[in-house]
């Protein structure tokens, strides 16, 4: 059987496919539905794209590895092509708990920042690297000079401790929840914070450490307490499965209004 799942593989790597090997009748997870490219590792293994395999634990539960760190899924969406997210340690109504991870961007993609219509770029294997990305690109300017731009689905968030308070707007204070408790018998009391929307290098204060970042939904996070920020973490964040629809794009593959990708150059 592995033999198989490899044969798979190579078939798409020849190919430039990605879309799937064989599809195969959706499986479940609980009231949660895997439909291709998704598969569960219980699938045939000819099943969907090897790519997208999720796990279901107890028949409750849809669990992606991302790097072999855990991820409970809340939701797929198969119109928008999206999958929202939860790390496993965070845990509900527990605005102590913390994600057992760090995510950056850096996992989840590249994204160009803003394309004219000339502008070439080879991608054309980034879908095995990126199944899943932070942004989805979008169509903007006339249909004459189109541009596309990525629009993200998640954004940044770090936690941040320091030896001493700090008082900036970039510093969000984590409040009862992360202060005291756990840190409390730590001789130089630690002051645990965290930013949404990202810092520079040089934002970061002396004597303060980045802990561990993580995603978190697309918002206006200012003047929101913590306790709110960690629900969102709750809710989990959004990443776009639509490589597995693009891996035989040259350029940029975007999204249109009806929800279907395009490639912007050469298709293979
Ligand atoms: C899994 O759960 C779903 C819905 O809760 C149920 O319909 C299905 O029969 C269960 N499958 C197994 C194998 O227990
Ligand atoms: C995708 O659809 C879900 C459910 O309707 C929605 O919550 C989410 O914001 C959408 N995401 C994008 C990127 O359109
Ligand atoms: C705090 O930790 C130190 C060792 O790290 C230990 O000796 C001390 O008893 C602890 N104090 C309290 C109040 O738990
Ligand atoms: C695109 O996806 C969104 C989110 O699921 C959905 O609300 C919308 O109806 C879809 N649009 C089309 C044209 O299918």
């Amino acid at each position: 059987m592995a033999r198989l799942l490899f044969a798979c593989l190579l078939l798409l790597l020849l190919l430039f496919q990605t879309s799937n090997c064989y599809p195969c009748a959706p499986s479940s997870c609980g009231s949660q539905t895997i439909s291709n490219p998704f598969r569960l590792n219980s699938d045939p293994l000819n099943c969907g794209n090897p790519l997208y395999t999720l796990h279901c634990e107890k028949n409750t539960s849809t669990v992606l590895y991302l790097d072999s760190r855990k991820y409970y899924v809340q939701a797929i969406n198969y119109d928008n092509l999206t999958i929202r997210v939860v790390d496993a340690g965070v845990k509900k109504n527990e605005c102590s708990s913390l994600p057992t991870f760090s995510l950056t961007y850096a996992r989840l993609g590249n994204s160009r920042s803003a394309y004219g219509m000339f502008i070439i770029t080879v991608r054309r294997l980034d879908y095995i690297s990126y199944p899943y990305t932070w942004f989805q690109y979008k169509r903007t300017g006339p249909r004459w000079f189109p541009k596309y731009k990525p629009l993200p689905l998640s954004q940044m968030m770090i936690f941040i401790n320091c030896a001493n308070p700090v008082n900036s707007p970039l510093y969000l204070d984590t409040g009862a929840c992360l202060n005291g408790g756990k840190y409390s018998n730590v001789s130089l009391s630690i002051h645990s914070y965290v930013n949404v929307g990202g810092m520079k290098a040089s934002d970061l204060m002396e004597k303060c450490s980045l802990e561990r970042m993580t995603l978190l939904p697309v918002k206006d996070y200012k003047n929101m307490p913590f306790k709110e920020i960690h629900s969102l973490l709750e809710y989990g964040f959004e990443l776009s499965w639509h490589s597995s629809r693009c891996g035989s794009c040259e350029a940029i593959c975007y999204i249109d209004d009806s929800n279907r990708t395009h490639c912007t150059g050469w298709q293979y």
